[in-house]
């Protein structure tokens, strides 16, 4: 699948001055492309779309993204230019089908990397809870690469756990990948307190709020909170440090008996210019 060198590819069918008007980069999700194309370049969506047809021989639909990921169900507006008119694909990453759709759904492959890395962490016989679960991407790579018992999966989008639903079946974790449909401080308030090793927030717009009910999912105050967010940084400031220092303010002023340490941070992507989402992986053990 070619992502790179695509713009060189469009300077046979556009000038070099629109070619670089293409701001972003291609998006490959199954046999789905997405890309942002500039109102300036309206007319020419249908020449970028087919060219990205003929380069990418197993893409079969190109999307131009409308509109940013928004809304509670963090989706984008897509519109067609090219190929078949649909938005469900099947994506495969880690030996883990995921079966998706990209206008209904949140789902990024940008975050392939800290799928794994997570799934990882993972120890044998551990529960984990993901407030925020999707359609599943870190649940499922969760299973199928390390040996929880448990991954309790939330999400607020019924079509989110409509298509987690599908995966589990598609990648076989009936008996250790559960979904739940509600918002993760219900559900945790009303079934999930107590039971988790680890908890993963991956939704950077509610992570702060929620960070209490992810405390309270833990066993006995004890394990792993992997906590996202997103943050400014202007150069002569780190993105990891002014996350962390905002989250230990957070957890010192909740008063839960709790101890803690940030004992890992990382950039997961840049966003938009000086714009970045980290990750800490937060270490919680009761305060005797
Ligand atoms: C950024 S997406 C991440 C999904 C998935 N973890 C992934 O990486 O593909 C965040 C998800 O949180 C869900 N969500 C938003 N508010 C929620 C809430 N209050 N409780 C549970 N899920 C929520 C959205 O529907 C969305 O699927």
């Amino acid at each position: 699948m070619r992502k790179k060198g695509f713009k060189d590819y469009l300077k046979a069918f556009l000038s070099e001055d629109e070619v670089s008007k293409l701001k972003s980069s291609l998006e490959i999700v199954g046999d789905i492309a997405i890309l942002k194309i500039p109102e300036v370049l309206a007319s020419k969506e249908r020449i970028i779309g087919e060219a990205i047809l003929k380069l990418n021989k197993n893409v079969k639909t190109v999307l131009k993204q409308e509109s940013p990921v928004d809304g509670d169900f963090r989706v984008r507006g897509f519109k067609l230019v090219a190929g078949e008119n649909k938005t469900e694909t099947v994506y495969r990453e880690h030996g883990c089908i995921l079966k998706v759709d990209v206008s209904k759904a949140y789902f990024s492959p940008r975050l392939q990397f800290e799928r794994l890395r997570i799934a990882k962490l993972v120890n044998v016989g551990e529960v984990v809870v993901n407030m925020f679960a999707g359609v599943g991407s870190f649940s499922i790579v969760i299973a199928k690469k390390s040996k929880p018992s448990k991954v309790y999966s939330i999400d607020i989008n019924p079509i989110a756990i409509k298509y987690l639903k599908e995966n589990i079946a598609l990648n076989k974790v009936e008996n250790i990948v559960i979904p739940i449909l509600g918002d993760a401080k219900e559900v945790i308030n009303s079934k999930l307190l107590n039971v988790a090793d680890r908890v993963l927030m991956p939704l950077p717009a509610k992570a702060y709020e929620y960070l209490p009910e992810a405390i309270k999912t833990l066993k006995n105050f004890s394990g792993w909170i992997h906590y996202y967010d997103f943050t400014h940084a202007k150069k002569d400031e780190n993105p990891k440090e002014k996350v962390a220092k905002k989250v230990e303010e957070r957890l010192k002023s909740l008063g839960f008996p709790i101890k803690f340490s940030i004992q890992n941070s990382r950039i997961v992507r840049s966003v938009g210019p000086n714009w970045y989402q980290v990750v800490l992986d937060i270490w919680i053990k009761p305060k005797l």
